[in-house]
């Protein structure tokens, strides 16, 4: 690959908005594990005022911000009676998936600007849902893929945009691992609603559909398997019992503009990986190497396949030092205020997010019928 080629790739400083003087009071909506790491970005943010709290579970949201030292906050027992009672700028939205649309529409409607953690939500209906209360809102809503804001992840998109592979046509992705199921809320469908799929299948589905434009899905074959959650051999008895999401999940999706997709992810299975991640063009081909869980760095180089001169050569494009870089957190959430206060576009947009969502609801849905699916999505 020629050097004007590479040095397309070399440009990966993230650019921090000036700061517009304005103060941002903040609510959290759901204080466990992920909220954790909201309060620890939103305390190093000296414009943000965490003023209010909400959990369903009694006492939670109190402890929570006794834990990180949080002064003069309000608890509420459920978001409505936040966001009813205060009038905030911005909420996180750090509940189980299966609550993230009926939070987010609810914060929307009330004028009040929304991070929502990923994935967006669990069905294609309540993305829709989503994207229509946000239309009428005006307000912004970004969804948290903080790997987005990563120097190498970015890389990947910009190979692609450089029009260095060509045209693309198909796209293998997905990752996961030999043996990780979460515990949690993440197993059971009444919180989480999926499974491997909702939870590190939507970033492996983002890295490469942002990459190429995401363009809409149209049809969708998939599988989805839980023979590891529900068995006693891999599980703790206390898991298996209530485990009712996918471990596993295999999708064959078709694009517009006729991209081929083939996706598969997986919390647990017989297998070290699932297979590298590999966008095939017209002119290259571009190699991602297999991670875990694609929530943020990956830590061996992107190869590039293409013939020069008539050879065939790969070429490595060497792995960005990210450790000087502002942490992925602290971008995402940078990132959706600096929009608020400066009336840009969501950094992560619900225009976007919402054909990823589909996906996931696709593949499911599909699943369960044993057949392919036709993706539909309305008018929003
Ligand atoms: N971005 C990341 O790196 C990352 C990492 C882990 C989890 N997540 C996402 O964060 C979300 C939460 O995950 P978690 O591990 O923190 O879950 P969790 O179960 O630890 O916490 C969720 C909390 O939300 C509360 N809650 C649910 N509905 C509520 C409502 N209507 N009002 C107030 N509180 C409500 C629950 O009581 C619970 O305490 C999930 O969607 C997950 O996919 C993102």
């Amino acid at each position: 690959m020629s050097d004007s080629v590479l040095s397309q790739f070399t440009q990966t400083v993230v650019e921090e908005k000036k700061a517009t003087g304005r103060r941002f009071k903040v609510g959290i909506i759901g204080t466990g594990w992920i909220a954790e790491s909201h309060i620890e970005t939103y305390k190093q943010m000296d414009d943000v005022d965490v003023v209010a709290m909400a959990d369903l579970i009694p006492g939670k949201a109190e402890a929570f911000a006794k834990r990180f030292g949080i002064e003069g906050c309000r608890f509420y027992p459920s978001h409505k009676e936040m966001i009813d009672a205060e009038e905030l700028d911005a909420v996180s939205v750090c509940t189980y998936n299966m609550t993230h649309a009926e939070c987010t529409i609810y914060a929307l409607e009330h004028g009040v600007n929304v991070l929502l953690e990923k994935p967006m939500c669990v069905t294609t209906e309540e993305a829709v849902a989503i994207c229509r209360a946000e239309k009428a809102s005006g307000k912004v809503l970004s969804i948290g893929f903080q790997p987005r804001f990563d120097a190498n992840m970015q890389m990947i998109k910009k190979i692609v945009q450089s029009g260095a592979l060509g045209e693309v046509y198909y796209i293998q992705t997905g990752g996961g691992r030999r043996r990780g199921i979460p515990n949690s809320t993440f197993i059971e469908k009444k919180t989480a609603g999926v499974g491997a799929l909702g939870d590190i299948g939507c970033y492996s589905l983002d890295v490469v559909l942002n990459a190429i434009g995401y363009p809409k899905p149209l049809t969708v074959t998939g599988y989805t398997s839980d023979f590891f959650g529900t068995s006693l051999e891999y599980s703790a008895p206390e898991n298996a019992c209530r485990f009712n999401v996918d471990d596993f999940a295999a999708g064959f999706i078709r694009l517009e503009g006729g991209v081929i997709l083939d996706f598969r992810i997986s919390w647990a299975m017989h297998m070290d990986t699932p297979g590298d991640t590999i966008i095939l063009g017209k002119k290259a081909g571009l190699r991602i190497p297999s991670t875990d869980c694609w929530n943020g760095t990956f830590d061996k180089p992107l190869k590039i396949y293409s013939d020069v001169g008539g050879r065939q050569v790969e070429t490595e494009i060497p792995l960005i030092d990210t450790r000087k870089q502002k942490g992925l957190f602290y971008q995402k959430i940078r990132s959706f205020l600096d929009a608020i206060a400066n009336g840009d576009p969501a950094p992560v947009p619900s225009s976007q997010i919402i054909y990823n969502q589909a996906i996931i609801d696709g593949i499911c849905k599909s699943a369960a019928l044993g057949r392919e699916i036709e993706i539909e999505i309305p008018e929003i």
